[in-house]
């Protein structure tokens, strides 16, 4: 297992956010968290990298207990972060958004490189020189997801991938996604998307006020109309 968490609880302040969320994720797989407004998803994620704590239960990376760890430590032992908001640099250039990402990793050991974040996305071929503060929704959405694969990481995380973007960008970033679990990364990513976790992922977990509902192969999600009517938007 690549990532293993167990009844995770956690909390923003007094208020109890994740009120036990289990799940688990495959080496090879790309997993869809999927759920409505305010259910949970990035604060599983936060919790995972460290950078809001559960209070208990336990998170494993490649068996590794990783509660306790403080986010570089979680990313130096492999796990790349693309949160919801983006986080790049709006001064540097895409090209120095992504080489900075690479030079700040502990993980220089991999295959990860700008050359191969171009091919990925062409688009930031395109803008390598434009500051970060300048591209697009969707050329930052990829910016992100390329400063995480700099970091050679087992597993990515990624938050909102599809959020605002053209359909077109959305389809082209699924096809990344499959792509980039192709060259060995495993994905676990949280969208509201239906169909774009349907075109990306393999699984899926419904989260819904902070407790995981229900999991099955996406397409079989897809095809559950109650389920689908009951937890999500379409
Ligand atoms: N910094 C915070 N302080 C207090 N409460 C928060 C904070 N961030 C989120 N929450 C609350 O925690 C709950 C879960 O939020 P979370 O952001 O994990 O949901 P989400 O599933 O990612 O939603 P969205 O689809 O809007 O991104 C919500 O009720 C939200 O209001
Ligand atoms: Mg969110």
């Amino acid at each position: 297992m690549v990532l293993e968490v167990n009844d995770i609880v956690t909390f923003y302040g007094q208020s109890l956010v994740l009120d036990g969320v289990s799940l688990e994720v495959d080496k090879g797989e790309v997993v869809a968290l999927l759920g409505r407004n305010g259910a949970g998803k990035t604060t599983t994620l936060r919790s995972v990298m460290g950078l809001t704590p559960p209070r208990s239960g336990s998170i494993k990376l490649l068996g590794i207990e990783i509660v306790g760890k403080v986010p570089f430590q979680v990313a130096a032992l492999g796990i790349g972060y693309a949160p919801d908001d983006r986080r790049i640099f709006p001064d540097l250039t895409t090209e120095e958004n992504l080489l900075l990402a690479g030079h700040l990793s502990k993980r220089k050991n991999g295959d990860w490189s700008v050359e191969r974040v171009y091919n990925l996305f062409p688009v930031l071929r395109d803008v390598r020189t434009r500051k970060g503060g300048f591209l697009s929704g969707g050329e930052q959405k990829m910016l992100a997801l390329g400063r995480a694969l700099m970091t050679n990481p087992a597993l990515a995380l990624i938050d909102e991938p599809s959020e605002g973007l053209a359909p077109l960008m959305v389809a082209a970033l699924a096809k990344a996604i499959r792509e980039i679990r192709d060259t060995g990364v495993t994905v676990f990513l949280a969208d509201q998307n239906v169909r774009f976790c349907r075109k990306t992922a393999d699984r899926g977990y419904i989260i819904e006020k902070g407790t995981i509902q229900y999991q099955d192969a996406m397409k079989n999600i897809l095809e559950n109309e109650e389920i689908v009517k009951k937890y999500l938007v379409v």
